[in-house]
């Protein structure tokens, strides 16, 4: 096993900045997309909120707009949460129990979980992410919570708490979650209590985070595991890698492929209108911005990804020729 390997740098620090500031400039002028509605506490977000950070490996921030603004983290605790599984259980038999292939389908589809016959899709999915919050370690749910709330808080350098007016919100309203829950059960493809992952998942979702937070979870999936700030290590390097694969097959659901072709890059995003966008060796981009596309993917944190991803020549894909014969 080789060292976790670097690909490049960033920009300096004064292009980075400008290119954020352009950024938010440019698309805080565009008015698509619709609130999410179907968890009530989050139609009452402001659709004007536009905030972005880019956290580089070595720890400096660059922000624009309403960088420090809290939200409930929702889907995108999906990545750090497999993260946190396959440290605690291992990468194989994490893939083995939730599955790494994409569904094709919306996030909250039961027939993905029907249509692969075996109860598989992928942390990505609430199925897959509900199942995955069913093997964290501890034998009960207060347990299991403290596992996950460490966890997270290790991943953005200080102690997260949760936002109770979504999560009470949320687990008024679950309905689609806890039949997806119970069709796992049913599948044998879920290790806890199925109301019980149902809810903690829908409490890791309420976690109230901010884009300065978000920038550095994501960097420190950038950076072989570490914490940019605190130097600590959260993850290992090798499982880093794993969770990004995961990202880039399914982190924007079924509009992956299209995420993929305009970025080059791993993302996630989530209903309160959070995208996170990592950089392998380079650093985390996270925004926030509510207002969603069809598939639940905030607006203007698409276009921001793909503006930066291209201005700051982050794409994976991107080589250059040697000019050799
Ligand atoms: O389970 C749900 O439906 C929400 N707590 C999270 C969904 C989500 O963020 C999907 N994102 N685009």
């Amino acid at each position: 096993m080789t060292d976790w390997v670097s690909t490049g740098h960033l920009p300096t620090a004064a292009v980075v900045q400008q290119l954020v500031d352009e950024a938010h400039r440019r698309f805080t002028p565009v008015e698509e997309g619709e609130l999410a509605s179907y968890i009530p506490a989050l139609a009452t977000a402001s659709p004007s909120h536009f905030g972005l950070c880019v956290a580089a490996t070595g720890g400096q921030l660059f922000e624009a707009g309403e960088a420090a603004q809290p939200f409930s983290i929702q889907s995108l605790s999906k990545p750090f949460l497999f993260a946190l599984i396959c440290q605690a259980i291992g990468e194989d038999e994490a893939r083995e129990k939730l599955g790494v292939n994409s569904t094709g389908l919306p996030f909250n589809s039961v027939l993905a979980v029907e249509r692969s016959g075996e109860g598989l899709s992928n942390p990505m999915v609430n199925a897959g992410a509900i199942a995955a919050t069913s093997l964290a370690p501890g034998e009960t749910a207060e347990a299991k919570w403290a596992f996950i709330q460490e966890g997270f808080s290790r991943f953005a350098g200080r102690p997260l708490a949760i936002d109770r007016a979504v999560y009470a919100s949320e687990l008024a309203t679950n309905r689609r979650n806890a039949g997806i829950a119970s069709l796992l059960s049913e599948q044998e493809r879920i290790w806890f209590d199925p109301v019980a992952a149902t809810n903690l998942y829908t409490r890791q979702c309420a976690l109230s985070v901010t884009a300065r937070d978000l920038s550095l979870m994501a960097a420190t999936l950038a950076n072989g595991g570490r914490q940019p700030c605190t130097g600590e290590q959260v993850i290992g390097a090798v499982i880093c890698q794993h969770v990004l694969a995961v990202m880039v097959t399914a982190g924007l659901y079924e509009t992956s492929g299209d995420w993929l072709y305009a970025t080059g890059l791993p993302g996630k995003s989530g209903v309160s209108g959070g995208m996170i966008t990592v950089a392998p060796g380079k650093g985390g981009l996270a925004t926030f911005s509510p207002p969603l596309d069809e598939a639940g993917n905030s607006v203007r944190g698409q276009l921001t990804a793909r503006f930066l991803s291209e201005r700051l020549g982050l794409n994976l894909f991107a080589s250059r020729s040697e000019g050799k014969a």
